[in-house]
């Protein structure tokens, strides 16, 4: 039976490691000069409603190199625009491409496409989860870490997306999470209690952002209006005093804290330049690792 990525709660903490192990042996045979056609012949549709710079072209690129072919289809080209329902859309594209990467508003829709489709649906982004970007922010940890056990992760910011997804791996991985968000942006008791986090004792959420990174040995934010939420920016501005991810803040992690950010970043906003432009910072080796996991998993979904 073919399988979806819409949440990391599809996933089994096997599925992980596996995606973690082949991912960074994909990486290191890339690296090596070996080129792994292990796609030849298959074709991946890419829909995306929102923008994108890191996750269109880090699919588009996996694509490519593993030997098969992306095709991108702005939602507006399509006769998606013109209402043709989910469900005939996502019937008529599984008879064409081999697998279908969706960037929606409406977590719901992908759910639709992925019901409807006989060919593995992934979520490049809906406004609940990212799940394709933890998955490769967590192979980084385990580059510039050596592993993700024991490690103390504080998420610092909005309760968006990105962070729902951290609570996901959290669960079930058994992450050392604790997320530190402003009262009316904290992460929606729903997405807790589909994860079961809301009773974990290795998950924890403050409003108290030192609190959260006292010790930390990562500590990630991310923007603090995410797309479609522009319009709410200078409310959120001023909601998130203090949230910066700057020295200040960092001198209450570990030593050798390794700050993570899903980008783009808002410099001066959720995270400070001086921050960002560090010497040696991850954020260059999170935006490459996407490629290199979206390879694992475009192989583990498209060939089983
Ligand atoms: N991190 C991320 O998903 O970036 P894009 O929006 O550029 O794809
Ligand atoms: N939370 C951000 C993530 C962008 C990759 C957004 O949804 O805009």
């Amino acid at each position: 039976m073919k399988k979806d990525l819409l949440s990391l709660l599809d996933l089994e903490k096997a599925d992980f490691e596996y995606l973690f192990d082949r991912a960074l042996q994909l990486k290191k045979r890339y690296a090596r000069g070996i080129s792994d056609k292990i796609l030849t012949g298959k074709t991946l549709g890419l829909i995306f409603d929102k923008k994108s710079t890191r996750t269109r072209i880090a699919f588009e690129t996996a694509m490519i190199q593993l030997g098969g072919h992306p095709i991108y289809m702005s939602t507006k080209d399509t006769q998606i625009s013109r209402n043709e329902p989910a469900k005939d859309t996502a019937r008529v594209l599984s008879r064409y491409i081999d697998c279908l990467a969706m960037r929606t508003f409406d977590h719901d829709l992908v759910t639709e496409f992925a019901r409807a489709s006989s060919i593995p649906v992934i979520n490049a982004l809906t406004d609940f989860f990212h799940p394709c970007q933890i998955l490769s922010d967590i192979m980084t940890i385990i580059e510039h870490k050596g592993g993700f056990q024991n490690i103390r992760i504080a998420w610092v910011g909005d309760g968006n997306n990105v962070a729902n997804s951290w609570v996901n791996a959290a669960s079930v991985l058994g992450l050392n999470l604790v997320a530190a968000c402003p009262q009316d942006h904290m992460i929606k008791p729903e997405i807790l209690q589909a994860a079961g986090a809301d009773t974990l004792d290795h998950i924890r959420f403050t409003n108290d952002p030192v609190d959260a990174v006292k010790n930390a040995d990562v500590v990630y934010t991310d923007v603090w209006a995410s797309m479609g939420e522009e319009a709410e920016l200078a409310h959120r501005l001023a909601a998130f005093e203090g949230f910066q991810v700057n020295k200040d803040l960092l001198a209450h992690a570990a030593p050798d804290v390794l700050v993570l950010h899903c980008l783009p970043a808002h410099r001066g906003e959720e995270i400070a330049e001086d921050v960002l432009e560090a010497a040696g910072a991850a954020f260059w080796d999170q935006a490459e690792n996407k490629r290199h996991m979206h390879k694992a998993i475009l192989e583990k979904l498209i060939l089983g």
